[in-house]
């Protein structure tokens, strides 16, 4: 991972130089100085290269003198854009920039400490790499960045302020190693090892195995496993870092790690991004490791269920009844929608177990959620407006965005059964919604489902993510715990 050191802000005379410039402003400070330094080249080439400082917009210049190897310019945009979040994208944009140099320097002055270390934050973000599987790329090939240093006016403040963000970057970059995992090694035993690598950080680890998933009865989540050679798990990982006794906060992810269809198979095109299907036990995992390594002042449970779905003799059938945890039956005509028979169980058992104060799922759990949202906002379902509203407003500040769908017994009644209690598919129209909505028949207390198909994978790189596994949800959720469920200090 990329080394953050924070430093009080003097000119460096080696290596590559990043600045964050307001738009329209005038050359202050360390952009000043370097600007004489090099006898004028950095304002020359901002004119040359009509550089105004607009969010987003990026300079590179070239050995322009005093010592430096290159100089980037980031434009910050205007004062309203100069928020926590614009800083990380800022900073990202910067770390892609000076990839090719090995150690570089991140200018931002004059900002608060917090302001430094989200920008830390994003250059770490956007700096991860999943090199696990490349054995053959040529050095000059492979971005160089090992550490960056930032300027800042109060080093030891900004460092103070990197707590948090710093377990963030941890947090998310086991998201994206899960969710990156080709499906031959992340099985679901697997990947529940990795979650047992949680308890070093003071995570308390438990896993279900078949054993005890078939006496407990989760009859939903075991019918879509029984068609795989890979057994299936569930992991609950406890982290306790609140008042003794008190409520937990239940979150709860999808965690299928292969999704054929099984006996509803689906077509072959883009069968491949099916191993992301575990993109929301993946973020709810790395949540936890985020929460225990910030030392979270909150009680909060996490639950994956996780899964293959493959197609076999000993496959569930489309008509197949089973009965699910909650001993609600469930008629499978789509073999397919399977994310709803996992979640039914998952959510069941920590609502019925853990008395929880309020519980999030998050899953890729519908096509349909792509083609109504399309990769711009998650769908969030919600049978609580305050819940609703803190999400809305939290998923604007992090960086990932959701967008409130309905739910609603016209709904409901497109998933009655003729012969069991429900359906686990209702028609086309509204699919994401018809999800939600046979989820919810398994939810009692406060509760929002994330439907994260649309936002979990992205195909180009952005100022905080180059392209892959996004950790969507991770940091939603951290900041609904640190806003709204911590105790004080
Ligand atoms: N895992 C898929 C949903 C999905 C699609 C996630 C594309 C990410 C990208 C889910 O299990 C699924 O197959 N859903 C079906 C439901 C249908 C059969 C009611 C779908 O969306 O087609
Ligand atoms: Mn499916
Ligand atoms: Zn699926």
């Amino acid at each position: 991972m990329l080394d953050i050191e924070f430093r009080a802000a003097t000119l460096p005379d080696t290596g590559a130089l990043a600045l964050l410039l307001p738009e329209d402003a005038e050359l202050a400070g360390l952009a000043a100085q370097l600007d004489a330094a090099c006898h004028g080249a950095i304002a020359r080439a901002i004119e040359a290269a009509e550089f105004k400082g607009k969010k987003a917009s990026t300079c590179a210049i070239l050995a322009p003198g005093a010592g430096l190897s290159r100089v980037v310019l980031v434009g910050l945009g205007k004062p309203a854009d100069h928020t926590l979040r614009g800083m990380e994208e800022a900073a990202g944009l910067a770390a892609a920039a000076l990839s090719r140099d090995t150690h570089a320097t991140l200018a931002v002055e004059g900002m608060p400490p917090d302001h430094a270390a989200h920008a830390a934050l994003g250059a770490m973000l956007r700096s991860y790499r999943f090199d696990r599987y490349r054995t053959k790329e040529a050095a000059d090939a492979k971005p160089r960045l090992k550490t960056l240093q930032i300027l800042t006016d109060d080093p030891d403040a900004a460092h103070a302020a990197f707590r948090g963000p710093l377990a963030i970057a941890h947090g998310a970059a086991l998201s994206r190693d899960l969710i990156t995992e080709p499906p031959n090694v992340l099985n679901p035993a697997e990947m529940a090892e990795r979650c047992r690598k949680l308890e070093e950080h003071g995570v308390e680890v438990e896993i279900l195995t078949p054993r005890e998933l078939t006496e407990q009865g989760w009859g939903a989540l075991l019918s879509t496993a029984q068609g795989s050679a890979n057994e299936a798990r569930v992991v609950i990982m406890r982290w306790m870092g609140g008042t003794p006794g008190e409520r937990p906060l239940c979150f709860v992810g999808k965690g299928v790690t292969f999704d054929t269809g099984g006996i509803s198979i689906k077509p072959a095109a883009g069968m491949g991004d099916m191993k992301w299907d575990m993109a929301g036990a993946g973020a709810v995992v790395g949540l936890m490791a985020t929460l225990a390594g910030r030392k979270a002042r909150a009680n909060v449970v996490g639950l994956v269920g996780l899964t293959e779905n493959m197609p076999s003799g000993t496959a569930t059938r489309p008509g197949d009844v089973v009965t699910s945890l909650s001993g609600q039956t469930i008629e499978v005509l789509n073999t397919d929608a399977e994310g709803r028979l996992v979640l039914a169980d998952v959510l069941w058992y920590a609502q019925d177990k853990y008395n929880p104060v309020l519980t999030v799922d998050m899953a890729t759990l519908t096509g349909a959620i792509i083609v109504a949202l399309g990769h711009e906002y998650a769908g969030m379902f919600s049978n609580d407006d305050a819940l609703a509203a803190k999400l809305t407003e939290l998923g604007a500040a992090t960086g990932e965005p959701v967008w409130r769908m309905p739910l609603g017994d016209t709904y409901d009644k497109l998933i009655r059964s003729d012969i069991a209690d429900m359906k686990n598919i209702g028609g086309r129209p509204g699919g994401a919604i018809i999800g939600a909505q046979f989820i919810q028949r398994f939810v009692r207390g406060p509760w929002a489902h994330l439907d994260i198909a649309g936002m979990a994978w992205s195909t180009k790189d952005t100022a905080t993510i180059p392209k892959g596994a996004t950790a969507f949800g991770l940091r939603l959720l951290n900041q609904l715990v640190a806003d709204h469920y911590e105790t004080a200090e």
